[in-house]
């Protein structure tokens, strides 16, 4: 039986994700800043261990009680919405300390397993904001680009011990807990940005148009992860579809 270990499961994508292959017959380790296996049907091929992705500590204690892995999905991350001069560095790092530190530090930890075993595979979670710029989230974009540049490179670095290395590249989803955390640093922007951040927000309220669930996230890990022939630059959700072929038709 296989075994998959993800980040971020307390609340949507990871959650979503954990449930998906554990309904498929994978063994699951789900891993939470707070553990609460509450969050997810029993099983008896679930862990629930904790895991601060932002904490070198906390990163070696996971992989060693988590034994030998198949899978590694980095989906643990935190978004802001800011104006560049209206939040502190500070702030700043702690989004690159967890979306891109983090998941490099995850994928660090895991490969010599995966590379003396010569099989396994690392899915990064991005987004496609990487694809098409929006104002106000260049800290959070630039800390996603980074990972789909890492990604990219690692493949290559990897594919000669039969390990891939990918991405997927979810759209906006408004019904996890990503956009309200992101929102409440929102609250800081400074003035002569507020009337674009209160034009940014409506645009958002008033959209229409497709989204991504958290559901269309975990197919595509699951096919990913179960299917070598999937694009290793894989977009998640049908706006997340649609943001991509407007791209390559951009190319
Ligand atoms: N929702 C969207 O619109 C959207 C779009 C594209 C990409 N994404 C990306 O998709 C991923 C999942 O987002 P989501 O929408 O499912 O949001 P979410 O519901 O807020 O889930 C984020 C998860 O990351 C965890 N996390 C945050 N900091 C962590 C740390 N230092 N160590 C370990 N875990 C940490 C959170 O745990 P706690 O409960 O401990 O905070 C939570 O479980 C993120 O990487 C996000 O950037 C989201």
């Amino acid at each position: 039986m296989k075994m998959i270990l993800i980040t971020g499961c307390s609340s949507g994508f990871g959650l979503e994700t954990a449930k998906y292959f554990l309904e498929r017959g994978w063994k699951v380790i789900a891993t939470m800043r707070v553990p609460d296996a509450t969050v997810l049907p029993p099983s008896e091929h679930l862990r629930v261990l904790p895991l601060d992705v932002t904490k070198l500590e906390s990163i070696r204690s996971v992989i060693e009680a988590a034994g030998p892995i198949d899978a590694l999905v980095n989906n643990a991350g935190i978004g802001t919405m800011c104006a560049l001069e209206g939040a502190p560095m500070e702030r700043f790092r702690e989004i690159f300390d967890t979306n891109t530190f983090g998941t490099i530090a995850m994928s660090q930890a895991v490969i010599p397993q995966l590379r003396e075993r010569r099989s396994g595979v690392i899915v990064n979670v991005t987004s496609t904001v990487t694809l098409k710029s929006i104002p106000l989230l260049s800290i959070y974009t630039a800390s996603k680009a980074a990972i789909n540049a890492f990604t990219e490179c690692l493949a290559l670095e990897l594919q000669q011990f039969n390990v891939r290395a990918c991405l997927v590249l979810p759209g906006r989803a408004p019904d996890t807990r990503f956009a309200e955390n992101a929102r409440v640093q929102a609250l800081t922007f400074p003035e002569p940005y507020v009337g674009l951040a209160q034009m940014i927000f409506a645009e958002f309220a008033n959209s229409t148009g497709p989204v991504t669930h958290s559901k269309d996230v975990a197919e595509a890990v699951w096919k990913t992860v179960t299917d070598p022939s999937t694009p290793a630059f894989l977009p998640a959700g049908a706006d997340a579809i649609a943001w991509a072929e407007e791209r390559d038709a951009r190319r």
